[in-house]
């Protein structure tokens, strides 16, 4: 994901900028930029590549200016080239930006009408130049970036650099993170603490929805509604950089927090966004056509990303699919037929189960493909192919933000397989993307209801069962919910299949039972409902997760709901993900238990 640091300094700050990007290099990156300010003139140095060419550029022509922006670039809108790398500027400003405009279409669209001429492919250039627009009519800086913050969808973090102003940077959180570093009459803003770990240890936090006007004196943070705000200050540990916990208590729930930044960035890596279709680097080496069955393979929370990825590959690409938790897997002697495709999914990459299947399948003449967060594996080194997360380092035990990243990466290669296999209208397959694009904005929303939903965990914390249920994609998202609640509180609970309720598990609904149903929109939303009607009959404790409308089909039966946004059902179970998260999230933190790390588990389970 791309990093962005700024400097308001004492001295010319372009190469502190470049040192301050070399530590965001672990974000990875294809192209690099500075842009200063220096006697109220803008200059700006951008470079294709690593940072040394940036650095060579830099030696070639200086950029003298005490205030200045840096940026490293991971391509999402456009080719990683020169005229694509940030910062975007024109005569007025100079912006760098990490993560997605989703509406940069239209707006471009509204800039060109109004005689705007475009430099680069990215959606970047359209923040340029709407703040531009608003300098031409008269606005000061702070005032521009205001009024064109609202117009922005998607999830992202920018920073403004001005012509004519040497001591003012401007920097804005919109559901990807951006630290403030408080110097001695110098001020800093980047990405992450690790960024301005050279600089200051005297970090705060943007809060979501906040922009901030800094200055050598400090800085004036302004809330989503535009009121002046404070954010708590805090000292960062020597050491503690690359553990940081950001402005949360627990690493889970940073990384529940990280997910519209981290999935945002995953499906732009698998997605075209100016054509609107699934596109993967390399041509697969294998047909997606000419396979008679998928087999999906991984354990835990993998696993259920699997799960749901089987919903998808059978609906979208008619592939059938074979799924099994690895440690069954792997000595079920599964006869295979060579030339097949096994799939396996692994966050760490070094799941001990998971790697055994994986040389089961190989010894069977099977291609394997793997989908992993961890690029130097094992489980990826020994792969044919590998589609990797970008979800970053997960501290936390619980996996969070690699599941919905996991999700993405899945339903990526669901509508390739669908297109491939002559299922998949290229009219679908633009739905389906943009219904992708959209997830990380409707992850923002989601993360709102964050105050109902702890307030809600307490009502899971007296419980000592709880069940979870849901249909089709959000039935293994149920389980998900399930094994969430079980590793970080300890509490009991289930998750099924709503429909298999009556089979049995419905003899253990009483009014102490909290049962959390999922229901997104979609042709099984109803038949949720009327099972929602069955437990509230017996007197079980509704948590609805679900939209406007089913929360008014339910409203009845319902104890509580926690509503969420409109989503498009083919992506529902990425938005979904994040209150089942939260949930188990609260309760653990409720309860006291030791969330980062709970009771007997391990982050890479290495052995059997
Ligand atoms: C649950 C969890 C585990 C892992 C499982 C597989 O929150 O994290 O269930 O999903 O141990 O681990 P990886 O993905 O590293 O193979």
């Amino acid at each position: 994901m791309c990093g962005i640091i700024g400097i308001l300094g004492k001295q010319d700050v372009a190469a502190q900028l470049v040192d301050a990007l070399k530590r965001l290099e672990y974000r990875g990156y294809d192209s690099a930029g500075v842009a200063t300010v220096q006697n109220g003139a803008l200059g700006r140095r951008r470079a294709e590549g690593k940072l040394r060419n940036l650095e060579a550029r830099l030696g070639e022509r200086p950029l003298p200016g005490a205030t200045g922006i840096g940026h490293t670039r991971w391509a999402t809108h456009g080719r990683p080239n020169e005229s694509n790398a940030h910062p975007h500027a024109t005569a007025r400003l100079a912006v760098v930006h990490n993560g997605i405009i989703e509406n940069f279409r239209e707006l471009r669209a509204e800039l060109e009408a109004d005689g705007a001429a475009f430099e680069s492919d990215t959606d970047t250039e359209v923040v340029v130049r709407l703040v531009d627009r608003e300098l031409t009519r008269g606005k000061l800086p702070g005032e521009a970036v205001a009024a064109v913050l609202p117009r922005l969808r998607g999830a992202f973090a920018l920073a403004f650099l001005f012509a004519g102003y040497d001591d003012l940077l401007i920097g804005a959180r919109h559901g990807a993170p951006l630290a403030v570093g408080h110097g001695d009459g110098e001020m800093f803003l980047g990405s992450d603490a690790l960024a301005l770990a050279p600089f200051t240890d005297d970090i705060l936090y943007l809060d979501e929805g906040d922009w901030v006007e800094l200055d050598r004196q400090g800085a004036i943070i302004h809330d989503a509604g535009g009121f002046p705000v404070t954010r708590a200050r805090q000292k960062i540990q020597p050491g503690a950089f690359l553990a940081d916990k950001g402005n949360h208590r627990h690493f889970m729930a940073k990384e529940i927090h990280e997910q519209p930044e981290v999935v945002g960035r995953t499906i732009a890596h698998y997605v075209d966004m100016a054509a609107l279709r699934v596109a993967f680097a390399d041509p697969f080496p294998f047909d997606f056509k000419s396979l008679s069955r998928l087999t999906i393979c991984a354990c835990g929370t993998a696993y259920l990303a699997g799960y749901v990825a089987r919903y998808w590959f059978e609906k979208l690409a008619r592939l059938p699919v074979d799924i099994d938790v690895a440690s069954e897997f792997r000595y079920r002697e599964v006869p295979m037929t060579p030339g097949g495709l096994a799939l396996f999914i692994s966050q760490s990459g070094e799941t001990a189960d998971t790697l055994a299947s994986l040389r089961y399948a190989k010894r069977e003449g099977q291609h394997v493909l793997s989908v992993v967060n961890v690029a130097t594996s094992t489980i990826a080194r020994e792969s044919d192919t590998t589609a990797a997360t970008l979800a970053g380092p997960e501290i936390g035990v619980a996996s969070t933000k690699a599941f919905t990243c996991q999700l993405a990466v899945l339903l990526a290669l669901a509508v390739a397989a669908g297109r491939a296999r002559g299922v998949l209208s290229a009219d679908e397959e633009r739905r389906i993307v943009e219904a992708m694009i959209g997830v990380p904005s409707l992850m923002t929303e989601a993360l709102k209801r964050e105050v109902d939903i702890e307030h809600l965990s307490r009502e899971l914390a007296k419980a000592s069962d709880v069940l979870y249920l849901g249909r089709g994609t959000s039935f293994p998202l149920a389980l998900e919910g399930a094994l969430k609640l079980k590793e970080t509180s300890y509490i009991h609970a289930e998750g099924y299949a709503a429909g298999e309720l009556k089979h049995g598990p419905i003899a253990l609904v009483d009014e102490h039972m909290p049962v959390v149903v999922l229901a997104p929109p979609g042709e099984l939303m109803e038949k949720t409902v009327s099972n929602i009607q069955e437990v509230a009959a017996r007197g079980g404790r509704i948590i609805l997760v679900g939209d406007a409308r089913a929360a008014h089909e339910a409203a009845l039966d319902t104890f509580a709901t926690i509503e969420m946004p409109d989503v498009d059902p083919i992506v529902a179970p990425l938005v979904y993900a994040l209150p089942v998260q939260l949930l188990a999230y609260h309760a653990a933190v409720f309860m006291g238990k030791d969330v980062d790390q709970p009771r007997n588990l391990a982050k890479s389970v290495t052995v059997e």
